[in-house]
C-alpha cells in the first residue's frame, strides 16, 4: 500500500452522473488486485475532509482508472478535477477477487458494481484466460445504469444486459439470464465460478446461488469505507467469524463466509 501523488490523465463523464477518472500511479498501479479500492483526497475539499473510497475499474502499467457516481459533496467536488491536476491517493486497500477461475467466470453486476468486475475480466484475459470463458450479467433500472458495456465487449466478454424498464437488453433482473446460462453449463458438466458486485439484493441472490449450486462464489460488499484502514468500524459485515471489517477482510468475501 502506498500514498502517492498522482497526475490526472483524463476525467470524463460517461453519462447519467457516472465518470471515469484516470490517473498515473507508478508505485500503486502494479500492486492492485481486481476488487481492491483506493482512497482519494479530494483537492477542492477542506484539509480535514475525509478521503473518498473508489473501486478500481482498471489498473495497467502505471495507469489507474476508477469509475464513480456523483452522489454527494465529495464526489461533486471531485468533478472539478482536470487533466494535469495532482491528486493524493492511498492504495491499494482491502482484499480483492482471486485472480484465477476454474472454468467459466460468471460476473454479475449492477450499476457501478461493474467496476471491479471489469478489472477482474481484464486481469483474467491478461493472464491467459480465453475471453470466451468470461460472461457478464449486468442489470440496471434503465439503460443509463448500464456502464462500460463497450469495454467488456472489446475484451471479448459476452454481455447479458437487463433493465427493469426494458429500455435496454432483456426486461427483468440480471439473475434471469444468469440462471439460464448456469443451467446450460451444468447440463454440459462444465465448471464455473460466480463473482459479483452491486446492490445487496443482487449480492445475496448470487451468494445464495453459489451456496445452493455448490460452486465458488466471490461477493464484493458495497460498504462505505470511511477510514479504509480498519480504524473506524463503519464497514462492518456479519460473517461466520463474527463482525468483519470490509476494508480489511473484504470487500470481497467467499459466499460461505457471509451471514445475511
Ligand atoms: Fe473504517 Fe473499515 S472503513 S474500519
Amino acid at each position: 500500500m502506498t500514498n502517492e501523488k498522482c497526475i490526472v490523465e483524463s476525467h470524463e463523464e460517461i453519462g447519467s452522473g457516472y465518470r471515469f477518472l484516470v490517473f498515473r500511479a507508478r508505485f500503486m498501479a502494479p500492486q492492485i488486485c481486481p476488487g481492491q479500492f483506493v482512497h482519494v483526497k479530494v483537492p477542492a475539499l477542506e484539509k480535514s475532509a475525509l478521503r473518498r473510497p473508489f473501486s478500481v475499474f482498471d489498473a495497467e502499467n502505471d495507469r489507474v482508472t476508477v469509475l464513480y457516481k456523483t452522489v454527494g459533496r465529495g464526489t461533486l467536488a471531485l468533478n472539478a478535477v482536470k487533466p494535469g491536476d495532482t491528486i493524493e491517493v492511498m492504495g491499494p486497500l482491502g482484499k480483492g477477487f482471486p485472480e484465477k477461475c476454474d472454468g467459466t467466470a460468471m460476473l454479475v453486476g449492477g450499476g457501478d458494481g461493474v467496476a471491479p468486475l471489469y478489472a477482474l475480466a481484464h486481469r483474467l484475459v491478461v493472464r491467459g484466460k480465453p475471453a470466451s470463458e468470461i460472461k457478464l450479467f449486468v442489470g440496471g433500472r434503465t439503460k443509463e445504469d448500464l456502464l462500460a458495456l463497450d469495454r467488456f465487449a472489446k475484451l471479448g466478454v459476452e454481455v447479458f444486459a437487463t433493465t427493469n424498464d426494458g429500455s435496454y437488453g432483456v426486461k427483468g433482473f440480471a439473475v434471469v439470464p444468469l440462471d439460464e446460462e448456469v443451467k446450460k453449463l451444468r447440463e454440459q458438466g462444465a465448471k464455473f465460478e460466480l463473482f459479483t458486485c452491486g446492490p445487496d439484493g443482487l449480492l445475496k441472490a448470487v451468494s445464495d446461488r453459489a451456496m445452493s449450486l455448490g460452486v465458488p462464489g466471490w461477493i464484493s460488499m458495497d460498504r462505505h469505507m470511511i477510514c479504509g484502514v480498519g480504524a473506524c468500524y463503519a464497514c462492518i459485515q456479519k460473517t461466520v467469524r463474527g463482525n468483519s471489517r470490509c476494508c480489511i477482510e473484504g470487500p470481497v468475501f467467499a459466499a460461505e463466509d457471509l451471514v445475511w
